[in-house]
């Protein structure tokens, strides 16, 4: 399936793995890549640039095929050394990258110098056109269903990504409820040229979490994620437990005079607590809506797989067929025995 996506990043299926704070590691990253898809290690779980460049090349050793880093320009007072990750990725010979969070203009430069291919993630048409303006070369659009920030909008897939489509020259995947081959047919029917998956890649037998974490997922309905730290315009969807209950519960006590330091016990060093020791109630991690969908623990290269071709089926049989005037029930018999 060649969309411009795959020409775009050179990767042979329109299938992104978004970068995931603990989740993004290399042996993640090689997997999907390695399954045609293009993965992503997640710049700031390496806590230096130094250890981003040790995880470059471990993903190195695991995969001849392109793969990504992810840097996430978050809202806070003591930034991270961003130059020196940039320098880390340029010399790990990484050629494409995934920015997340604020925009990444001012790093522009830096990255356009290094050959570097960036695709942009936001959540809005006008943050959309924005990375279009500063010479991202795409756009992983971030409907409201997402795991991690929706931002503020509230605006579900389908209606963004069509908007998106209607005002975007480069190229955009869609992101947020992505989980399958339906996603994919869907994405691409609303002017996406792929999917970024996030919350879907955690529950296979590569992603180096927990196994109570993908046992979490698996059981977990749609109904189960929360959206918490909206009165910080800091949104976030996670997947509900006793201590993101604990944080609604401050949030309702505070209102709209809610202070990070309110939350800081739910919200601050969350992430290993959960991914590394497995201890399900410590506090709020992203997760997406698409938890509902997700029902087993494939390996990376059986869920990309199994979505390409659940996608191809349902081209060239559902729609075609239905354009053919073929009853439903009609189009898997002629299917089987043209098979
Ligand atoms: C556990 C988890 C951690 C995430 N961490 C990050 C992150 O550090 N940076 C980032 O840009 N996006 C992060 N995301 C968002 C994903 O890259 C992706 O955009 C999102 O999960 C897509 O929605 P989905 O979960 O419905 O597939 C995270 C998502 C999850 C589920």
């Amino acid at each position: 399936m060649k969309t411009a996506i795959t020409e775009l990043f050179g990767i042979e299926r329109p299938i992104i793995q978004g970068g995931m704070h603990y989740v993004g590691f290399a042996e993640l990253a090689a997997a999907v890549s390695n399954a045609g898809g293009l993965g992503i290690i997640t710049g700031l779980t390496q806590k230096t640039p130094e250890l981003l460049a040790r995880e470059i090349a471990r993903c190195r050793a695991m995969t001849d095929k392109p793969f990504g880093v992810n840097l996430t320009f978050l809202p806070t007072f003591s930034a991270p050394p961003y130059p020196e990750y940039i320098s880390a990725i340029r010399e790990g010979g990484v050629k494409i990258v995934e920015t997340a969070g604020r925009s990444p203009e001012q790093y522009m430069p830096a990255l356009k110098a290094a050959g570097i291919k960036v695709i942009h993630k936001c959540t809005s048409v006008r943050h959309s056109l924005k990375a279009e303006q500063i010479g991202c070369d795409a756009v992983s659009v971030d409907g409201f269903e997402c795991g991690g920030h929706p931002g503020e909008d509230d605006m579900p897939n389908m209606i963004l990504l069509p908007r998106a489509a209607e005002e975007l020259s480069i190229p955009f995947v869609a992101s947020g409820g992505m989980a399958d081959g339906r996603s994919l047919v869907a994405a691409l029917a609303l002017g996406a040229a792929g999917i970024n998956m996030g919350t879907r890649f955690i529950a296979t037998k590569e992603a180096p979490v927990h196994e109570n974490v993908k046992k979490a997922i698996v059981a977990a309905t749609e109904l189960d994620t929360r959206l918490v730290m909206r009165a910080l315009r800091n949104t976030e969807r996670v997947l509900t437990n006793k201590g993101v209950e604990r944080l609604i519960e401050i949030e309702r006590e505070k209102g709209r005079a809610l202070k990070i330091d309110d939350i800081l016990d739910e919200v601050a060093g969350v992430y290993p607590k959960v991914m590394i020791d497995g201890n399900m109630d410590a506090g709020a991690w992203s997760c997406g809506m698409v938890v509902g969908l997700i029902n087993d623990i494939p390996t990376v290269k059986e869920l990309i797989d199994r979505t390409i071709a659940e996608a191809e089926r349902l081209i060239r049989r559902r729609l075609v067929g239905l354009l053919d005037g073929v009853p439903e029930e009609k189009q898997e018999k002629k299917a089987r025995a043209v098979a």
